[in-house]
């Protein structure tokens, strides 16, 4: 594929959403979110792909086959169709790849098979998932989420973004239709397959041969809401040892959350925390801290929350404040697809196999049908924040490896 048609595409996407910062502020149902989804309409349209918008705000361009042929008719789903994609929205000033390039090369892969006279004998579909970074509602992969099942939507729908406008809300003001959220198994079932190519969100493939990646696994992870609560008061006349300051509890609990991973073999993160009051010269009366935990495996991951939760709780008795923590998502260990995944893997000329510690959409629907992720090489390893890079060059091999792949599949 030639780097000048995956550039042309890009450009038309690359400005939307981004902010002075150079990343990029893409959140579900916002101003950028609708210009996206309005381009991706575009592209099915240019495309004569049939558009397709599923009751929880996900959007679907489809190639349907001219005649559909059952290519095994022993496979759980002979007609299903083989879909691709990823997402739009990003975190709070995120990078540009992650997400979009997995939409943009659907769109790339489409264009090479037919120029290659390819011809599906079963659908072939992209898919643009809804907030899938939980950037504005705090829950990651809500459209994947609530499409297979694996949250309640009564729940989704009061979802709170940081201004306090609920999903429901917003997904009305942008003219969706909120009481329609929930489970589409039938939705599910006539998809056969999913492949979902994605920026790679370290340097594994840094300074290899190879500028794409097949997925193994992905790392069991969660986001846990951890609320301190202590006395708001004057900054300079409270003594000391009369304060009850949460903060002081939180700060302990930032360096715990990083002490346990080590010791356990994971990660932990608190990229997100509120004060109220919030004042200079004022006690804080409490703190909301997001903790994000990942491991290797369930064991670590548990061994890493108990650690954290019981060094935190001890240390809120010592300061007079109280603690409280609440999962607001959680993600079971992934093991991709082994069949797909050697396929795959083998198709690609023996593409590295590679595990991640960043969740996805994939992750979401592996759970239903076998999934495949392609990873492209980031020459920064850097995500979630402007430094995130690909070399158009890498990006245009990633389009072409995912054509391969949906050709292997579908055609
Ligand atoms: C999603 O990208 C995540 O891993 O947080
Ligand atoms: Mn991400
Ligand atoms: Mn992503
Ligand atoms: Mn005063």
């Amino acid at each position: 594929m030639d780097t000048g048609e995956f550039r042309r595409l890009w450009n038309e996407i690359e400005p939307i959403g981004r902010a002075d910062s150079g990343g990029y502020l893409r959140f579900s149902w916002t101003e950028a979110d609708l210009e996206l989804r309005q381009w991706f309409h575009t592209q099915a349209k240019r495309r004569g792909l049939r558009y397709e918008e599923d009751r929880n705000g996900n959007l679907y361009a489809w190639w349907d086959a001219a005649k559909e042929q059952v290519i095994d008719p022993d496979a759980p789903h002979p007609h299903g169709a083989v879909l691709t994609g990823s997402h739009f929205d990003s975190v709070p000033h995120g990078g540009a790849y992650d997400g979009p390039l997995g939409i943009v090369s659907g769109f790339l892969a489409i264009d090479a098979l037919r120029s290659a006279g390819a011809e599906p004998k079963r659908p072939i579909g992209i898919a643009a998932f809804t907030e899938e970074e939980g950037g504005r509602f705090g829950v990651p992969c809500l459209g994947s989420r609530l499409m297979t099942g694996a949250i309640d939507p009564e729940r989704a729908r009061a979802l709170t973004d940081p201004d306090g406008t609920t999903l429901a809300e917003a997904m009305n003001a942008a003219g969706a239709e909120p009481d329609l959220i929930g489970p589409d198994p039938e939705r599910l079932q006539r998809i056969a397959a999913f492949i979902e190519l994605h920026i790679e969100q370290g340097r594994a493939l840094d300074g290899g041969e190879s500028p794409v990646a097949v997925a193994s696994a992905i790392w069991p992870h969660g986001r846990w809401r951890v609320t301190f609560t202590g006395v708001a008061d004057h900054a300079g006349t409270t003594r000391l040892p009369d304060r009850r300051d949460p903060m002081l509890t939180f700060a302990f609990a930032v360096l715990a959350a990083r002490k346990e991973a080590r010791l356990a073999g994971g990660v932990a993160t608190v990229g997100r925390v509120e004060a109220e009051p919030n004042a200079t010269n004022a006690i804080a009366s409490t703190v909301t801290a997001w903790l994000d935990v990942r491991a290797p495996d369930e064991a670590v991951l548990s061994e890493i929350l108990s650690g954290f939760e019981s060094k935190v709780t001890e240390r809120a008795g010592r300061d007079g404040t109280e603690v409280a923590m609440s999962a607001e998502s959680e993600s079971p260990i992934v093991e991709f697809d082994a069949d797909l995944r050697e396929r795959v893997a083998e198709l690609l000329g023996g593409a590295p196999v590679v595990p991640t510690a960043a969740g996805h959409d994939a992750g979401v629907l592996s759970a239903h049908v076998p999934t495949a992720m392609l990873f492209v090489r980031n020459p920064t390893g850097v995500s979630h924040a402007p430094g995130e890079a690909a070399s158009d060059e890498d990006c245009a091999a990633g389009a072409a490896a995912l054509a391969a792949v949906l050709r292997d599949l579908a055609c």
